[in-house]
């Protein structure tokens, strides 16, 4: 049976493995078990688990500065796609971003990951043209 609940700083090492296997997902120096728990303690209730049994099947990461939100790290094993889980996730992560009282929410998805930016326009995202993205690291 297909289960989702709120992500616990317990679930890193399924999250890992997960995200090790999933295409375009860039395996950071910021998935360590400690920088999830931050993540998770300074967002909590936004990020998401899927479960099919015992078997983590999907992820998402939501947060938001108190200006707009973020969504990272949304992933569905491969042999459960197509079955409106991605979509449900967001979903979660959405309505809680929202009812914080965030007008807007953004993803950042690598340029080479084409195939799954048409999952943010098919599921109301809008491309933004108009920015560029810059970083440093601290
Ligand atoms: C993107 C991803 C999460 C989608 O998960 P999923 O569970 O298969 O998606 P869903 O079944 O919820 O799809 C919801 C809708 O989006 C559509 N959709 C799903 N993937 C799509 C894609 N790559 N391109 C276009 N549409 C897509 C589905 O057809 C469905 O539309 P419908 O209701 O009209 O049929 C999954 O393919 C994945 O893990 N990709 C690799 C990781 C990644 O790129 N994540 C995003 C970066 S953070």
């Amino acid at each position: 049976m297909i289960s989702y609940r709120v992500m616990e700083a317990g679930d890193h090492e399924k999250c890992i493995e997960l995200w090790k296997v999933t295409e375009g997902m860039g395996f950071i120096e910021s998935d360590t078990s400690d920088s999830l728990r931050f993540y998770l303690e300074r967002n909590p209730g936004i990020s998401f688990v899927c479960h099919n049994e015992d078997n983590l099947i999907g992820t998402i990461l939501g947060g938001h500065d108190g200006r707009r939100g973020y969504i990272y790290h949304l992933a569905v094993k491969k042999e459960y796609r197509g079955n409106l889980i991605g979509k449900t996730l967001v979903d979660l992560s959405l309505d809680k971003i929202k009812s914080a009282g965030i007008q807007r929410c953004i993803i950042m998805l690598k340029s080479d990951n084409e195939a799954n930016a048409n999952f943010w326009l098919k599921n109301g995202f809008d491309r933004r043209e108009d920015l560029n993205m810059f970083s440093i690291d601290l």
